[in-house]
C-alpha cells in the first residue's frame, strides 16, 4: 500500500559501475569499516550481488547463491534518515530477490543498531541466533532471517 510520503522518496534503481563514486561516498558516510572501491567495483561487476541506490542518499548492498541471499549493508544518509529510505531499500530488495528464486534472506546487524534491528523487524526478519563478539570491536551482531516462502512475508 503506498504510504502518505511516497511522493518524497528518492527513485530506487539498480547501481551500476557509473555509480561506483556515489556508493563509496554513501559507504563511507554510513560505516566506520567501510567497504573499499575495490570490494565496490566487484559488487557492482559480479553476478549474484544486488546493488541498489534510492536517489544519492541512500544504498543497499546484497547477494543470491542459489535459494539463499544475504543483506550485507544498508545506508542512508544521516540527513535523509527516518523518511523511509531504508525501509523501501529492504523491501526492493526482498521484492528483487524474490524474483530470483530466493526463499531465505540473512543478515547480520551490530547488536548495538537498534534503530536497524527494528527496521529489520517490520520487515519481516527474525531474529535467529546472536554471534559473540562478532564485529572488530568486540559487539555481538544478531543473526536475522526472513523467510522469503510464503506469499505474503
Ligand atoms: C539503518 C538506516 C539505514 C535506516 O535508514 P532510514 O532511512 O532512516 O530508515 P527508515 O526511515 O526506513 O527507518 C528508520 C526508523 O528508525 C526511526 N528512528 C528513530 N530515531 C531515528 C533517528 N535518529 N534517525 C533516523 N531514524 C530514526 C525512524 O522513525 C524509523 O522508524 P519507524 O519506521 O518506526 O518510523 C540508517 O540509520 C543508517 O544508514 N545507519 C547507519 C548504517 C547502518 O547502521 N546500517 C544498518 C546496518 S547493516
Amino acid at each position: 500500500m503506498p504510504r502518505a510520503f511516497d511522493f518524497m522518496l528518492p527513485p530506487i534503481r539498480p547501481a551500476t559501475l557509473a555509480d561506483l563514486p556515489q556508493l563509496e561516498l554513501l559507504e563511507r558516510a554510513s560505516f566506520p569499516d567501510f567497504w573499499t572501491r575495490e570490494s565496490l567495483q566487484t559488487a557492482l561487476s559480479e553476478s549474484g550481488y544486488l546493488v541498489l541506490v534510492a536517489g544519492e542518499v541512500g544504498f543497499l548492498i546484497g547477494w543470491n547463491v542459489g535459494e539463499e541471499a544475504e543483506i550485507a549493508r544498508l545506508g542512508v544518509l544521516a540527513e535523509a534518515r527516518g523518511q523511509g529510505i531504508g525501509a523501501t531499500l529492504v523491501e526492493r530488495s526482498l521484492a528483487d530477490f524474490k524474483v530470483r528464486g530466493v526463499t531465505s534472506v540473512f543478515l547480520e546487524v551490530r547488536a548495538d543498531n537498534p534503530i536497524a534491528i527494528r527496521l529489520y523487524l517490520r520487515a519481516g526478519f527474525q531474529d535467529i541466533a546472536r554471534r559473540k563478539d562478532y564485529y572488530r570491536d568486540g559487539m555481538d551482531a544478531h543473526v536475522m532471517r526472513l523467510d522469503l516462502s510464503t506469499p505474503n512475508p
